[in-house]
């Protein structure tokens, strides 16, 4: 099991910052090392800041888009228009603010029929990174978050796309949402070489205090890369249950 290394923030400012930093470090390491830099986008609201930053001076400049490939971990089954959509939210935040070339970007068909989109997406994926059948993506970097109640991407507590090893990209539906997702699956996500945890607000510190205990097996602590680092960037109004106090 990886371990977790735990950065805490004082607030999201902080924590997209301390990200974003490390973000362009690991960039041109990986483009150094391998001449490009494959990244799971994560959704929902906590990333838009960090995301934001990174198509700013400072740090624009310093990550060689050229060689960057972006992926979403999961998507919401609506147009890529629609305000719900992971992908507008990535677009307007950062990917229209940078010099990115098209083909480097590698959106989710939310707009799709769920199990086609997820179907197109795992060919996609094994023709990227050039997968015989069976194999797993290693992503250099996959962007995650949680929700209150410990779901992560799209994989929600209960729900069988949790425990679907045969397929790289899932499309479950989720009954409290009353609709599909998609989302790459647990083996994916356990594949990468780094995981890194976007986490901010006090709602959500429960769910952290219940992964981070011996026993729980929400899907947030089911993500431990086997073989890579995963980092928890926490901002302290979510982390009381998990730093000792006066930390
Ligand atoms: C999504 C996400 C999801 C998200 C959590 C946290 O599409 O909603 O990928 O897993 O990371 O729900 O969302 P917030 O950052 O908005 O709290």
């Amino acid at each position: 099991m990886a371990e977790r290394n735990i950065v805490l923030c004082r607030d999201i400012a902080e924590l997209s910052r301390q990200s974003a930093e490390r973000f362009s470090q690991l960039a041109r390491h990986s483009v150094q090392g391998s001449g490009r830099f494959t990244v799971a986008l994560s959704g929902g609201s906590t990333p838009k800041h960090l995301y934001s930053l990174l198509a700013a001076p400072g740090y624009k400049e310093r990550i060689p888009w050229n060689n960057v490939h972006l992926f979403w971990g999961d998507e919401r089954c609506v147009p890529p228009d629609h305000p719900e959509s992971n992908f507008r939210m990535a677009q307007e935040a950062l990917l229209s603010k940078i010099e990115i070339p098209a083909e480097n970007i590698h959106r989710m068909r939310g707009e799709g029929q769920p199990q086609t989109a997820a179907a197109e997406y795992e060919q996609e994926l094994q023709r990227f990174f050039g997968l015989k059948s069976g194999a797993l993506p290693r992503f250099d970097l996959i962007l995650l978050g949680i929700g209150e109640d410990g779901h992560t991407a799209s994989l929600f507590p209960g729900n069988e796309a949790l425990n679907q090893t045969n397929h790289l990209v899932v499309a479950p539906f989720v009954a409290k949402l009353n609709s599909h997702r998609l989302s790459l699956s647990l083996p994916v996500l356990n594949n990468a070489a780094n995981v890194w945890f976007l986490v901010t607000g006090a709602s959500k510190a429960d769910a952290v205090k219940e992964v981070f205990s011996a026993s729980s097996d929400l899907p947030a602590a089911r993500v431990n890369p086997v073989n890579g680092n995963l980092i928890w960037y926490i901002t302290q109004d979510a982390a009381p249950g998990i730093i000792a106090p006066g930390k």
